[in-house]
């Protein structure tokens, strides 16, 4: 059985004041819900207010990026062992920003999951496809997220890839409110769940988490998690407001 994950990546957003606030509210909203776990990614400048916000809490503390060395002249990068200092557990990695903004490259990508997953964090991988490739139809899709996930994972193990968790961004879903339709999401999901037993086996893929983002918000979440392969959500609009993301993480699935 796989645990549901709600994340909320709250991108460059929060004051400590404000980052404090919302994490005690999450704190709050989780309280009791054992069968689900639920990740906070704040910005690194309040990854601390953050953790001692979760201390002794289940909720887990994440980094919006990380890097593939472990220290030295790499300014504006966090490493792996910084951010586990700090109390983190998880990392967030090859966001859609992080790569059309930031220009990231798939090289780039894969050498920070390495090196996330190496040093014992869990790390949240995310692809997805472009308006234009999700118009051109499903088999241009499915080749995109192929492309994506054998470049992302070159050299993963398998005993790595087991505190991967996959989160798949469609980018034309991103802060637009558009929401991919539980279908599609379905669709998506369990062609990667597909491509990690291929890649790796199948017990592995049954066990992968698949998580789904892009414009989640409390009218949308249960209709999600009710679909056989989603197995949670990265939030990042929503999970800015206190009382949504509450809503969010106290998901309902019909099955
Ligand atoms: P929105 O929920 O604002 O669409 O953002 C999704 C996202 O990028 C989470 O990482």
């Amino acid at each position: 059985m796989r645990t549901p994950l709600i994340a909320g990546n709250w991108k460059m957003n929060c004051t400590l004041a404000e980052a404090r606030e919302l994490a005690l509210a999450v704190v709050e909203a989780a309280k009791g819900l054992n069968d689900r776990e639920v990740l906070l990614a704040p910005p690194f400048t309040a990854l601390s207010a953050t953790a001692k916000e979760l201390a002794g809490e289940s909720v887990i503390l994440a980094g919006q990026n990380v890097a593939w060395e472990e220290k030295g002249a790499f300014t504006g990068e966090i490493s792996p062992a910084m951010l586990k200092d700090v109390g983190a557990m998880a990392a967030i990695i090859g966001h859609s920003e992080r790569r059309q903004i930031f220009g990231e490259s798939e090289a780039m990508i894969n050498a920070r999951l390495r090196a996330a997953l190496q040093a014992g964090l869990m790390g949240i991988f995310c692809i997805g496809e472009s308006l234009e490739i999700r118009e051109k139809g499903q088999a241009d899709v499915e080749a995109w997220l192929k492309k994506q996930m054998e470049e992302g994972l070159r050299g993963v193990s398998a005993a790595a890839a087991r505190r991967l968790v996959i989160a798949y961004e469609p980018i034309w879903a991103i802060g637009t409110g558009k929401t991919a339709s539980q279908e599609q999401a379905q669709q998506a999901h369990a062609y990667l769940r597909l491509l990690l037993a291929n890649m790796y086996d199948k017990s592995l893929a049954e066990e992968a988490r698949i998580v789904y983002g892009g414009s989640v918000n409390p009218s949308n979440i249960d209709e999600l998690m009710s679909q056989p392969d989603i197995d949670g959500a990265l939030v990042g609009g929503a999970a800015l407001d206190k009382e949504q993301f509450a809503r969010i993480i106290q998901f309902q699935a019909a099955n």
